[in-house]
């Protein structure tokens, strides 16, 4: 019989399908490495801010509280930032004439608070409480990271869904003591998901439904 096409058609043919399942593999690999990238979640990315603050002296080297500054944390959906007369209390005292400390003084003359720009952000459609997180011994450090190193802030983690759904299934062993939710340098000698577990029972921690979506979507 006659043959349609040349013995080596099957060849090319065969060749070009390859070619092209390989490609789609690849835009496939490399969308899923895209969306966990560090591109999309802004993770340990600095921000430009008024004022370069540093958490690295105040709350590292100076070892000022986070509650000093972050004054709603225990009690609140959002933790705060701090106005500049809290800036001041020192300022007007120490560094009185640095340029880099001119816009807090400007902000004081005019009465305008200082425009910080926000590093670790949720979407709207997504609830969030702090004060429940530190109440039940969830410390800053679980979510910010070393925040007493960082001389601009950065985000520590990447915040997406999956991230809060890794701990609300199992928050044991990190939870601590709540004396210690704000110490950068706590440490625990023992196992950890035997304290957590403790805490858990004494405090009712974790009693509603952690992994339930109207949790985190209300
Ligand atoms: C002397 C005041 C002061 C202290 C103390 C302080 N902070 Fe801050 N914090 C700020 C200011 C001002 C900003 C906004 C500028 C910036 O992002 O660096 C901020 C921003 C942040 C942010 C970023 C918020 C966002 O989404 O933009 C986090 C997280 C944070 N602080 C955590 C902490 C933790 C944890 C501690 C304690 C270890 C702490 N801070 C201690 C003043 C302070
Ligand atoms: C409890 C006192 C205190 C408070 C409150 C405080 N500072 Fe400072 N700040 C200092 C001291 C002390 C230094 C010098 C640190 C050094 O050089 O080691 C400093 C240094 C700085 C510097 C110079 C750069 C650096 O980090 O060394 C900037 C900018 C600054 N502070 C901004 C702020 C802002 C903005 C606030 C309010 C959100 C603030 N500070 C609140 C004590 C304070
Ligand atoms: C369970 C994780 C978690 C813990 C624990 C936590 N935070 Fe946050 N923090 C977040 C999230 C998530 C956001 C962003 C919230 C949003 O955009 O609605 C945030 C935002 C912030 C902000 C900026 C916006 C605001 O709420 O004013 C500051 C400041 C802050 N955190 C400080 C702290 C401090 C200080 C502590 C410890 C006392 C702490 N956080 C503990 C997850 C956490
Ligand atoms: C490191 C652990 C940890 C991480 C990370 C975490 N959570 Fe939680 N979250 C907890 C614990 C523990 C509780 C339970 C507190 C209790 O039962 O008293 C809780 C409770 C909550 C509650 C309150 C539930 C209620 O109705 O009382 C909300 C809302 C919430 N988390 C949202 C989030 C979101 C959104 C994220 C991610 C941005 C997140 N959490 C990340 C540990 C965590
Ligand atoms: C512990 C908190 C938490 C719980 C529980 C939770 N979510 Fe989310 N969800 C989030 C956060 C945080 C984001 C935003 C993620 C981001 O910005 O990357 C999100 C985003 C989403 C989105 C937007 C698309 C996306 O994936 O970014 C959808 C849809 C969604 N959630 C559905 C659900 C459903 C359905 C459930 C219940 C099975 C659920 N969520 C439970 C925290 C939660």
């Amino acid at each position: 019989m006659a043959q349609l096409f040349p013995r080596t058609a099957d060849m090319w043919l065969r060749l070009a399908l390859l070619l092209l399942s390989l490609g789609l593999v690849g835009v496939f690999v490399a969308f899923v490495v895209l969306s966990r990238s560090s591109y999309v979640t802004d993770q340990g990315w600095t921000i430009h801010q008024p004022v370069p603050f540093s958490h690295e002296h105040h709350a590292g080297a100076l070892q000022i509280d986070c509650r000093y500054c972050h004054s709603n944390v225990e009690n609140s959906p959002v933790a705060g930032l701090p106005p500049t007369h809290t800036c001041m209390s020192c300022h007007s005292q120490i560094w009185t004439g640095a340029d880099m400390l001119e816009p807090v003084r400007q902000s004081l003359v005019q009465g305008e608070p200082l425009r910080w720009n926000r590093v670790s952000k949720l979407p709207d459609y997504v609830f969030f409480h702090h004060g429940v997180h530190v109440n039940a011994g969830v410390g800053c450090a679980e979510c910010h990271g070393r925040v007493d190193r960082m001389p601009l802030m950065q985000k520590a983690e990447p915040f997406t869904m999956s991230w809060c759904l890794d701990c609300h299934q199992d928050p044991a062993p990190r939870l601590r003591p709540r004396e210690a939710v704000t110490d950068m340098n706590w440490e625990y000698k023992g196992d950890r998901r035997e304290l957590g577990e403790a805490l858990m029972r004494r405090f009712h921690i974790g009693d509603g439904n952690l992994t339930h979506c109207y949790t985190c979507h209300r």
